[in-house]
């Protein structure tokens, strides 16, 4: 193992936490292989790994929801045994987890104070959320007591966990992945709460797949892979880089290799669409762009502001009340999801889990729920299941999707995983324009490597890409041309090639 010699450092603070050994299996899979960790009082600890590599199996283990097959667990030099979610509490360990656990029908309040084990009495709900109040100040968690669940953005939401674990007294906190769902600003303020309550002597685990997050805010960073500890190491003195070849096993390309932009005939073309929210608002305002073949067109923007809903138009899942949408010169205006596949529109959505995937069939049929149409896979009106199978292990290699076989039910994968086996289909249906909406979210680095080879090798084949990211670095690196969105307008359009950053970061605040 990869470790720096710094680590036993005499005036180290205080050890409360050890977990020395672990090992968990599951069918087929080992998703931790003798892991060991150690967290100090007042340390942030970044957890890094590729997708599947057994990161919240092992977080799992901390929060009592998962039962190791073997190993040991000490808090405050004493061994523990943690058999529920009520045992770690107890033991002052509390976990955010990458779905929120919160009941929408129930106020904020409510949900922080009633899920409490052994409440003896009915409690004060007016005392609590005075204390909530308290605590929300204190650590800068803007949320409103009062308001019901359903009512939250996914970042309230989030804080509300936070919330609900400081109250109830939790002195180490584990985020899994919390950033996926969060804007930067989000991000940059949930790390400066997280610094605050470690300069106050609590402790904090947060797995990110953002290197930079990683050198920013940590202390100290544990890397898994396959399921073992692969290195420990201190964040002064470790790289993005070194991080992620420790990770992958092998160097990762931060800069994707491209052909010279020459873009062909336009192979979309919207003009002045204009769609309504829900609440009547114009989520799209008088967008026009043109996508030609052989480029990317990216679009940049805060979370929010009319990109998924661009997508949406063109992929036949909402309506425009003016405007066109035209395809290789066709009328594509208002046509269904159907319509536009079968016209070349392939689709990576934004919400994967909820659009992409069937949980209860196998991975190589999830693989080729697209391709079934296609020459490959289809034998004379039947799917030819050896085709399939040879198809889904091109695709487990080239997307590096973790999984046990290619029977497995897609539902016990990793979520990143589950991410890559949809990439892997849409990319590889794709037809003259793919539209990827932030395709590399929630990815590893080896994995966000590969989507993005994907993407510009179908640019470069003479594909037609529309990109939607909100990683400024994705952009500049595979977009030719990048247009930024703001409150449902496209505010302006910029070559990609040795544009300004921080003017586009205006942009994105609505400045033109
Ligand atoms: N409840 C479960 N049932 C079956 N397999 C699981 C379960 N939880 C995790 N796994 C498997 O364990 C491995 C590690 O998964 P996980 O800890 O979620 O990885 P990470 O969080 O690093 O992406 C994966 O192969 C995953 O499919
Ligand atoms: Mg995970």
């Amino acid at each position: 193992m990869n470790t720096d010699d710094s680590y036993i450092n005499p005036d180290s603070p205080p050890l409360i936490l050890e977990m020395k050994g672990i090992t968990k299996s599951f069918p087929g899979v080992l998703a931790n292989d003798h892991v060991d960790l150690e967290l100090f009082r007042g340390e942030v600890l970044a957890l890094l790994g590729e997708n599947g590599a057994g990161k919240s199996s092992l977080m799992n283990v901390l929060a009592g929801l998962y039962r190791p097959d073997s190993g040991e667990i000490y808090v405050n030099g004493k061994p523990v045994h943690i058999h529920s979610p009520k045992d770690s509490m107890d033991l002052g360990i509390g976990m955010v987890h990458q779905n929120f656990k919160l009941v929408d029908t129930m106020t904020v309040t409510e949900n922080i104070v009633l899920g409490e084990s052994d409440l003896k009495f009915v409690p004060n709900l007016k005392k609590a959320a005075e204390k909530i109040r308290e605590i929300s100040t204190h650590y800068n968690l803007k949320v409103n007591p009062n308001k019901y669940i359903g009512e939250l953005s996914v970042g309230e939401k989030q804080r509300v966990e936070i919330l609900k674990l400081i109250y109830r007294g939790a002195e180490i906190l584990i985020l899994d992945e919390p950033t996926a769902v969060l804007t930067p600003q989000e991000s940059d303020e949930l790390y400066k709460t997280i610094r605050q309550m470690t300069s106050e002597g609590k402790s904090a685990i947060f797995i990110t797949h953002k290197m930079e997050e990683v050198i920013r805010f940590s202390d100290w960073v544990r890397v898994l892979k396959k399921g073992r500890l692969e290195a420990v190491k201190e964040t002064a003195s470790t790289t993005p880089a070194e991080l992620a070849r420790l990770m992958v096993g092998r160097e990762v390309l931060f800069r994707i290799e491209k052909e010279k932009y020459s873009p062909g005939e336009t192979v979309l073309k919207i003009s002045n669409a204009t769609a309504a929210g829900p609440d009547g608002l114009k989520v799209l305002d008088n967008v026009s762009i043109e996508i030609h073949a052989g480029e990317v067109l990216g679009i940049a923007g805060v979370a929010g502001n009319g990109q998924v809903e661009l997508t949406e138009v063109i992929t036949g899942l909402r309506t425009l009340e003016h405007g066109e949408v035209i395809l290789n010169g066709s009328q594509k205006t208002n046509r269904s999801p159907i319509e536009m596949i079968k016209s070349g529109v392939s689709h990576i959505p934004s919400d994967r889990v909820a659009m992409g995937i069937v949980g209860d069939m196998s991975v190589a049929s999830n693989l080729a729920m697209k391709g079934y149409r296609e020459k490959p896979i289809i034998r004379g009106g039947v799917l030819s299941s050896s085709r399939i199978l040879e198809f889904a292990r091109k695709m487990i290699s080239v997307f590096q999707i973790s999984t046990p076989s290619t029977q497995t039910h897609v539902k016990f994968l990793s979520g990143g995983n589950i991410q890559k086996t949809i990439l892997a289909r849409e990319i590889d249906a794709c037809g003259d324009l793919l539209v990827a909406a932030y395709p590399s979210r929630g990815l590893d680095v080896g994995a966000t490597e590969a989507v993005r080879k994907e993407i510009v090798k179908q640019r470069d084949s003479g594909r037609a890409v529309l990109m939607v990211s909100e990683d400024l670095d994705e952009l500049m690196s595979i977009s030719d041309r990048i247009a930024v969105m703001y409150e449902g307008r496209v505010i302006g359009i910029v070559d990609a090639e040795n544009c300004d950053i921080e003017k586009v970061g205006m942009m994105m605040a609505g400045v033109k």
